[in-house]
C-alpha cells in the first residue's frame, strides 16, 4: 500500500502559518493536509491519499455514530538541532493502533503502512513543526467504522484518517497538576477495553473529569473496578510514584494488569530511569498507600506521563477522603530530571541509545 500525494493547492500563507506555529496551544490549529485510507472486508486496505484538510461527509447511519466503534493514537514529530524532523517510536504507536483496533473488531492496519502515512504527512507539513523544546507536531491517527447500517455487528468498512496539529505543552510544566481520585466512577474493568485506545474509554471518563473540575482538580486518577482500591492511571496519562530521594530513589509505576493503557511514554521512562541510575518497579499501589506514603514522606514525588503532556508533576491528590499534598506540592527534582532527559532524546540533543527516534527528514 502506498500514499498517493495530492496536497492542498492553496495552503495557508507562510506568515500566518508561522504565527500559528509560534503560539500553537494544543489542538487549536490544524495543518493544511490530512491522510485518508479506506478498508473493506472484501478488498482489504486501499492506497491512502494525502489531500487538503477538510470535513468528512458521512451518511447519518454510519456505524461509528451509533456504536462508537473508533480507535485513535497520539504521537509526536520533534524538530532536531540540524533542522531535521524525527518521530518518537512510531512503530510502537502503530502496533498499539493495530491492537486497539483488533479489540473492538476493526481491521488491523499494517505497521509499515501506518508509519508511512505519518511520515508522508510530516514531510508535507514540515513548516508546521514548532522548533522550541517541549513543542512538537502532534499527530492524531484514527480509525472509524464506516459501514452504513444500524445492525449491531462489526463494520465491514472502515476509514482511517490522520490529522496533525502543532502543539505546545498540554500542561504548564512549571506547575504541578492536582488530581481527583474518583471512587465513584471506574474507567475500565478486566475483560473490557481499558488496554485499547478507543474513543469509548474517553467518553466513559468525561463525567468523572467534570466532577474533578468541580472539585478544583485538573485530572482524574482511576482506581481498579474490582477491589476499588488499586491506583491505575489517569484519564489520558499513566502515573509514576517516586520513593526515596537521590540516586537511591525507586521509580515505581502501576503494573499493566489488562485495564491500563500501555503508555509508550511510561515504557520509555522505565528504560530511561534505569539509564539515569534509578531502580524501577512495576507493581501495585493502593489509595491508602498513596495517602500514607506522601504523609510519611516515603513517596517524595509523583508524576503523570503521556505523549500529549510528556511529564507533569502531581502536586496534590483529592478524594472523598480528603486532600494529600506530594512533598512541597511543586514539581520535584527527579521528575524534572526525567522530563529533561526524555525531551533531550526527543529533540535530538542527547544520544538516542535505544533507537527511539525515527528520522523523517
Ligand atoms: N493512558 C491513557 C488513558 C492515555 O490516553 C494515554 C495517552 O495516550 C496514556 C496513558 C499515555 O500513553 P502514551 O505515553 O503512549 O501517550
Ligand atoms: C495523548 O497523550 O496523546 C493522548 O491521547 C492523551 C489525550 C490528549 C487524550
Amino acid at each position: 500500500m502506498k500514499v498517493i500525494n495530492n496536497p492542498n493547492k492553496s495552503p495557508l500563507a507562510s506568515v500566518e502559518r508561522d504565527q500559528r506555529v509560534s503560539e500553537p496551544g494544543f489542538g487549536k490549529y490544524y495543518t493544511d493536509n490530512m491522510v485518508i485510507a479506506q478498508w473493506s472486508e472484501v478488498d482489504g486496505w486501499q492506497d491512502a491519499e494525502l489531500k487538503a484538510y477538510g470535513p468528512l461527509t458521512l451518511d447519518p447511519a454510519t456505524m461509528v455514530f451509533h456504536y462508537g466503534q473508533e480507535v485513535f493514537e497520539g504521537m509526536k514529530a520533534y524538530s532536531q538541532p540540524d533542522g531535521g524532523i524525527s518521530l518518537f517510536r512510531p512503530e510502537a504507536n502503530a502496533k498499539r493502533f493495530a491492537k486497539s483496533a483488533a479489540r473492538i473488531a476493526l481491521p488491523e492496519m499494517p505497521v509499515d503502512f501506518f508509519v508511512k502515512t505519518v511520515e508522508e504527512l510530516v514531510k508535507q507539513e514540515k513548516g508546521w513543526v514548532p522548533k522550541k523544546i517541549g513543542e512538537s507536531l502532534y499527530l492524531r491517527p484514527f480509525l472509524i467504522a464506516t459501514e452504513v447500517g444500524l445492525g449491531v455487528r462489526p463494520s465491514n468498512h472502515a476509514t482511517y484518517v490522520l490529522i496533525a496539529t502543532p502543539a505546545a505543552a498540554y500542561f504548564n510544566a512549571a506547575k504541578a497538576v492536582t488530581v481527583w481520585i474518583s471512587t465513584e466512577y471506574v474507567r475500565a474493568a478486566l475483560g473490557g477495553t481499558g488496554e485499547a485506545k478507543c474513543g469509548g474509554n474517553y467518553a466513559a471518563s468525561l463525567l468523572a473529569q467534570k466532577q474533578a473540575a468541580q472539585e478544583g482538580c485538573d485530572q482524574v486518577a482511576y482506581i481498579d473496578a474490582k477491589e476499588r482500591k488499586w491506583v491505575e492511571e489517569m484519564g489520558g496519562m499513566n502515573l509514576y510514584f517516586i520513593k526515596g530521594s537521590g540516586k537511591d530513589a525507586t521509580i515505581m509505576t502501576p503494573k499493566l494488569t489488562g485495564t491500563l493503557l500501555p503508555g509508550i511514554t511510561r515504557d520509555s521512562i522505565l528504560t530511561l530511569a534505569k539509564d539515569l541510575g534509578y531502580k524501577t518497579e512495576e507493581s501495585m499501589i493502593s489509595i491508602d498507600q498513596w495517602r500514607d506514603g506522601v504523609k510519611s514522606g516515603e513517596i517524595t514525588e509523583i508524576f503523570a506521563c503521556g505523549t500529549a503532556a510528556v511529564i507533569s508533576a502531581v502536586g496534590a491528590a483529592k478524594s472523598a477522603q480528603g486532600t494529600w499534598q506530594t512533598g512541597d506540592g511543586k514539581p520535584g527534582v527527579i521528575t524534572n530530571e526525567i522530563r529533561a532527559a526524555l525531551l533531550a532524546i526527543q529533540h535530538g540533543t542527547a544520544p538516542d541509545k535505544h533507537g527511539w527516534n525515527k528520522r523523517v527528514i
